[in-house]
Order: C-alpha cells, then structure tokens, then sequence
C-alpha cells in the first residue's frame, strides 16, 4: 500500500482549540477529585447534614459511648453557609467527631496536609481539639492538635503530618474539657497541591490534565450544566467569591437518573468558575464555559422557562462575560478582582444548552444569541444540537442553526467501537459553509452507551484514533474535539468509560488518554493530504491516516491507524519538501482489543519511541496489528 503526501499544499489550518478536554463533575471529578479537599461535607450542608460524619456513639472508634453529641444548627454559621454543628461535650472522656472522607482519605507518610475549621465556643471549658488521621480500627496515623477561645467564630489552621500511607483514613476531631463548642468549614488539603494554591486542586490529575496540551477547557458540563430541574441547575454566580459563601447544590448525579446513583453526592463548588478560569488559564488552553439555557436536563424533567422570563439566564451569561474580561471597575470584573486575578481571562467562547434540542431550543437560543451578540460582538457563541444519534431533533437543530448562521454547533457521539470506526469520513461531507463543528463529547462504548460494564479498552481507544484522523483531516470543519467523560473515581463513579482513573492516591490515563495525548501534543498547524490512489485513507484496507504539518517546528507529523488483526507495509511517499534521512515514530498497541490499564499496570498501554528510517523522502513502515503510530520528520 503506498500513501502520498502531499507537503507543499497546505488545506487547511488547524486551530490551536482543536484538541482539548471537558471537565463535569460527574464520577465524583470535581468534590472527591480534581478538588483536593478531603472532607467529605465540611460544612455541614447535605441534604443530611450529618453525612460523612460519625459520632463514636454510632462508632467502634473509642471506649467512651456517652461522653457527648453533635446537632446541627441552621442559619448561623461562618458567613452565608446555612449549617453549622453544635457540639456538647459531657463528661471528661473526649468526644470525637469522625470524617470518612471521599470513600475514605488518601494520606502519605510524611505528606503536610493543611487542616482548618472555624471554631466559636459556648459554654464550659473545652479549649483544646485533638485531630487525628485514624485507620479502620481507630489507630492514630498522625495528630495534632489546636487550642481553641472565644466565643466568636474565628478560623484556626493546623497541619497534620501522616505516619503511614494509608488510602482509607479517616479523620478524628477529639475536644478535650466539657461544654459546648461550634464547628464550621472543616477543611483539609493536601499541601502539595497543584501549584502549591492553597485550597487547590490534586496535583496528580491537573498534570495528567496539563500533559495533554489542551486546546480549551470545556466546563462544567454535560448535564450536570442543565440541572435536574431549573432551580437545581448550575448557576455560576454561587460558585464565586469567599469559599463559604458558595451554596452547596445537589449533583445532577446523585439521582436515580444516573446508572449508579450516589446519594452522597454534592456539589460543594470549591471548584468554581473561577478556578476552572484558572485552570484553563494555567494550561494555556481557552476556557470555554457552558452554561444552561433555560431548560432543565433532558433526560431528567426537561423543564422549561417560559420565553417571557428567560431574562435572569441571559443576564447570567452577559455577566459571566463581564466578570471573565470586564475591566476590574465593573461589577462582576471587580469579583475577579477580589478573588485575585486583576488581569482578564480573556475568555473568547461561550455555550449556550448542552444536549438540548427541538424549537424550545432554537428559540432560547435565538433570545441568547441577539443579547450576547448586542453586547460583545467578537464572543463566539457555542450553540448545541444535542446528542448526535438517529434521532430527528439532530437534522431540526442543524437545519435551524444554519438558518441563524450559528457559528459552532456542539455535537455529541456516544456510540460503538464500529460506529467510530465506519464514521472517520462523517465530516469529509459537511458543508464548508455552514457552521463548524464542537465535537464536544465523543467516547467509544465497548458494551453499550451507559452500560455500568463499559470498559476503557483499547479496541474503543483504537477506534476512535481511527475516527480522530477523520477529525484532524476536516480540521476546516472541526474546530474543538474532547473526549468525554473526563475523570472517574473508581469507588464513586456513575458513567464509564471515562478518561483517567483515580482513587484516593493514584490516578492512571487509559489508552483513550494515551491517544488523545498523541494527537493533542501532534497537532501541527495545516492539514495535508495523504492519500491512496487518490483517496483519503477511511477505513480502506482497515487502515486510516491524517497528514499534518507544523510550521513552527518545520515537522511533518503522521498518523496512521491499523484497526485489522494483521501487520500491514505502508510505503510513505512524500512530495514538496525536503525531509531529513530520518525520523521519529511513536507507537500505541496493545497485545489484543480486550487490553486496558489499571492501578496495577497504569502504562500498560502507552505510548513507545521508535525510529523511523527516510530515504529520499520516501520510508517504508511496517504498521503492526491494533496500532496507532504517529511518525514525525523534519522539513529541510
Ligand atoms: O458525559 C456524560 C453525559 O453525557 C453528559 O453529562 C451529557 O452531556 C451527555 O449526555
């Protein structure tokens, strides 16, 4: 088989947004991952709001059974967080309050983690609380402890230094002497957080995150954006400003619409707009926030605003455009300012709906569209057609979003490894002058879409390299691509297959991340033609190619996929340019399509280096079985 590429023409240029991810607090991403905080409620704000916590009365922890209790109290705690507890301590044998964390508490062997609570004492004498990182049998892995005075509210920091390694701890707060005492925003992070931030985020995942070289960050959903029902739907604004102001929402997860409900889950928005602006700010990818439209989630009540009071919806998305980029002198500019960040984001996308569809869509959007636009002409407008099945509503969104001129549709694909790979030439189609495409959320089912035993194999990570060539070749077209969903704790998740992995300690990317890296750090800047007979590569010969060349690092950059169980000899012809006499491959396979990675063998599939012999600009490259290879040569 002989491929021709073609170095000199360039078809088009591949925007710097074409790889990049989508982040949900689905899986238990955001509280319980990527937000480093340990304490599961700390603020007392569940729906129970005793939940992660235990009293030794309900606890084999400690000998003493009757020594105290908690209640919780509302509306008076630190700030405008509703709880706060109560506790009352009744004779001299300590009490304890107990945290489980998120499914436990991962702690390292001489880590730092950084422990606060704010504190107001009524009665008695208890002046001292003991806190304890403890194991499953109540054995202390590391204390310290505070002195506490006063009865107004006042924060107090300690830190606490773990013994051992331990991915199931719990944390024990123990208060010495007897009375009463008030507890809020019970807190603990790690101090190696990503980029040292206090309060920050888990450092292992946001690297995995950053290795990706992102293109954009999506957020914060997928449903979750929609809410189950308006008044549950995600509303930025209380995701801003001091951490205890930010008012506890129920997770679009924690449902009976999800696969695997969890009743404990909670969105605590530690992780708000303003640290996903960071964030996306930190890996140099744009951010591009989503934001709901007026109509709950589909798949739960469907809800809708009527027309007449869309207003508020629409103030919220002019406002978040002013608090992204707004001068610091305005109104919601001068809450970035406060949370620290003077200078704008620079935020040049913004969505209106995920996965909505019909008219009751185009004609909130339309409401959308005519403000924004009004308002801050450049900002480019994501619109949705929802999930990209059979189903009518798809043509109807498409139809009526080219009638509006709509300048990106978000189109979602959840779908077999076949499907992915008889789809790599879906865009080879589209109109050029139409809309372009935001491949928003695409991943590849090895069992069936939602199925709880989807699994991230490699047939599924090899199917969709197979569909990403198809992607990159219609980079005029595609202009944003992320794989979905993002993260899964592996005790906590609703949805699979996801992208990386985590528990408590470890994390892990799978071969779906392994190739989203590939192509996401192998972008180039021009798509080129590479061609059999004349042909784009689709699936011919079970093989599929893209060709793309990066002009600021003078590379040619090829990818080349072979989905048959059988090693194929490709001769790579290249015209137009002069190519140094050797290159570089990288090379993604697995010994069969069942093959995953785990906590036990996290790089099992994951890419591998090899050289690449050219000759006269020409190479010969035997492409073994179920793999996918990138081969990099440099432009004379
Ligand atoms: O990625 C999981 C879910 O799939 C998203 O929340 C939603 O947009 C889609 O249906």
């Amino acid at each position: 088989i002989t491929l021709n590429v073609d170095m000199k023409n360039s078809i088009a240029k591949i925007q710097p947004t074409m790889y990049g991810i989508f982040f949900e607090d689905i899986n238990f991403a955001a509280d319980g991952g990527l937000y480093a905080e340990m304490i599961k409620n700390r603020s007392f704000e569940f729906e129970d709001p005793k939940m992660g916590w235990t009293e030794p009365n309900s606890e084999k922890y400690y000998m003493n059974t009757k020594s105290g209790f908690a209640h919780v109290t509302r509306y008076s705690g630190v700030n405008t967080n509703r709880n706060y507890v109560s506790i009352k301590v009744e004779d001299e044998q300590g009490y304890s309050l107990i945290n489980e964390g998120f499914r436990g508490m991962g702690i390292k062997k001489g880590a730092h983690y950084n422990m606060s609570l704010y504190a107001a004492i009524g009665e008695g004498n208890i002046s001292k609380i003991k806190i304890a990182f403890i194991d499953a049998d109540g054995k202390d892995l590391g204390n310290t402890s505070i002195s506490i005075r006063g009865s107004n509210w006042k924060k107090y920091d300690t830190v606490l230094t773990p013994t051992i390694t331990e991915a199931k701890a719990k944390l024990s707060i123990t208060f010495q002497g007897t009375g009463t005492v008030n507890l809020d925003m019970v807190s603990l992070f790690p101090e190696d957080t990503w980029k040292g931030r206090k309060y920050g985020m888990r450092k292992d995942l946001v690297k995995l995150l950053d290795d990706l070289d992102p293109g954009f960050l999506r957020f914060p959903g997928g449903c979750i954006v929609e809410g189950r029902t308006l008044a549950q739907r995600y509303q930025w604004k209380k995701t801003v400003g001091p951490l205890a102001d930010r008012e506890l929402l129920i997770n679009r997860w924690n449902t009976e619409f999800a696969h695997r409900p969890a009743p404990d889950y909670f969105q605590s928005f530690g992780l708000g707009f303003f640290e996903y602006f960071q964030l996306a700010e930190d890996m140099e990818a744009e951010p591009l926030p989503i934001l709901g439209c007026g109509i709950a989630c589909q798949f739960n009540t469907g809800e809708l605003v009527p027309l007449e009071d869309l207003d508020p919806y629409v103030q919220d998305a002019l406002d978040l455009i002013e608090f992204a980029n707004g001068d610091i002198d305005t109104p919601w500019g001068q809450v970035r300012n406060e949370m620290g960040h003077p200078e704008p984001f620079n935020m040049k996308y913004i969505g209106i709906g995920n996965e909505q569809w019909g008219s009751v869509y185009i004609e909130r959007y339309k409401v959308f569209e005519k403000a924004i636009k009004a308002k801050y002409p450049n900002m480019i407008i994501v619109s949705g057609s929802g999930p990209a099945a059979e189903g009518d509503y798809f043509e109807y969104g498409w139809k009526e979003l080219k009638k509006l001129n709509a300048e990106i549709v978000d189109e979602h694909f959840y779908s077999s490894p076949e499907w992915f790979r008889e789809n790599a030439a879906r865009y080879d189609t589209y109109d050029r002058n139409g809309p372009k495409v935001f491949a928003g959320e695409y991943a590849a089912q090895s069992v069936a879409i939602t199925s709880p035993d989807n699994k991230n194999n490699w047939e599924c990570a090899l199917s969709e390299a197979a569909f990403m060539t198809g992607l990159e070749r219609n980079a005029d077209v595609v202009h944003l691509t992320s794989y979905a969903p993002l993260m899964a704790h592996s005790e906590g998740w609703q949805w699979t297959p996801d992208m990386i992995w985590f528990d408590n300690l470890e994390s892990y990317g799978t071969p779906n991340y392994y190739v989203q890296k590939m192509f996401g750090t192998h972008r180039g800047t021009d798509v080129l033609s590479i061609q059999e007979n004349g042909k784009p590569l689709t699936g011919q010969h079970d093989l599929y190619a893209s060709a793309t060349k990066d002009t600021d690092s003078r590379e040619v950059l090829i990818k080349l996929v072979n989905t048959s169980d059988k090693d194929q000899t490709l001769n790579i012809d290249f015209k137009g340019q002069k190519l140094a006499d050797s290159g570089r491959g990288l090379v993604l396979r697995a010994n069969n399509l069942e093959e995953v990675n785990s906590f036990e063998f996290p790089k099992k599939i994951s890419p591998q280096p090899s050289e690449v012999a050219l000759r006269k600009n020409k190479t010969k490259v035997v492409l073994p079985a179920y793999t996918f290879m990138i081969i990099k040569a440099k432009m004379e």
